[in-house]
């Protein structure tokens, strides 16, 4: 399949990835208002979601399902919820230089639907070139728990969803995928051990962003410079999708 051309952006995509109660919701928060005081113009989406369309194919996916479905439906419906939160949201707001965090993207398709219900990986890439326009995090922190606790605080917490319910083997193959391609993309994903108290996580986020957060306030002063238009980080936008 033919990729499309990736496109000149100038903003940071930055992804943040785990299990089931990992707590990467929680810290997408925190991040955003971490960012947003100091001053930089920041988008927190999600997926699947993130436009009002998508969000439907959401509830659709999650929701309990009167009859099995197949893992290629999750997969095409993962990838029409992906094709237009891209389109509507990702690539607007990096064209505009912003901080996009997304909680959950294209990782998740590779170890939801790919090591755990056992699609083929080559093929799950493919579709998702389809799907972002080779569209690719910067960044991606994976936050890792064991999944015994990300269960726990899981059910804990919330209404399940029916990916929530499946067994614990299937989430053990989806923790095992996320540490597998964080070992394929060293520079691109960075594990964050998450069992420790929010505070402390949040810290270990900000750390590890720190190198690439100077590269983009260098970048985005030189392109200043250059326009002689005031940095796209003096702009405050706040895109709240939920
Ligand atoms: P969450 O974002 O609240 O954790 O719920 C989203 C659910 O959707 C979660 O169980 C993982 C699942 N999911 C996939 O199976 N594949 C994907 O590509 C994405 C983005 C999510």
């Amino acid at each position: 399949m033919k990729t499309p051309r990736r496109r000149a952006r100038r903003g940071l995509f930055i992804t943040l990835e785990g299990i089931e109660g990992c707590g990467k919701s929680t810290q997408t928060k925190l991040l955003g208002e971490y960012l947003r005081g100091h001053g930089y113009a920041t988008v927190e989406t999600r997926e699947p979601g993130g436009t009002p369309l998508a969000e439907k194919v959401r509830a659709v996916l999650l929701d309990g399902a009167d009859e099995p479905v197949a893992p290629e439906t999750e997969a095409f419906l993962i990838f029409a919820a992906r094709r237009q939160h891209v389109t509507q949201v990702i690539e607007p707001a990096l064209t505009k230089g912003a901080i996009v965090l997304c909680d959950r993207f294209s990782d998740s398709t590779l170890a939801y639907q790919g090591y755990a219900r056992g699609l083929g990986l080559s093929t799950l890439r493919s579709l998702n070139r389809l799907a972002t326009h080779a569209i690719e995090p910067d960044l991606t922190l994976v936050f890792d728990v064991p999944v015994a606790t990300g269960l726990a605080r899981r059910r804990s917490q919330a209404d399940l969803n029916r990916l929530d319910r499946e067994t614990v083997q299937f989430h053990r193959k989806v923790r095992a995928g996320f540490l597998d391609l964080a070992k394929q993309h060293p520079q691109r994903m960075k594990i964050i051990s998450a069992a420790a108290a929010q505070d402390r996580v949040a810290r270990a986020v900000t750390q590890t962003i720190a190198p690439m957060l100077n590269r983009y306030r260098r970048r985005g002063a030189e392109d200043s410079m250059r326009s002689r238009q005031p940095s796209f980080h003096s702009l405050q936008v706040r895109h709240a999708l939920r």
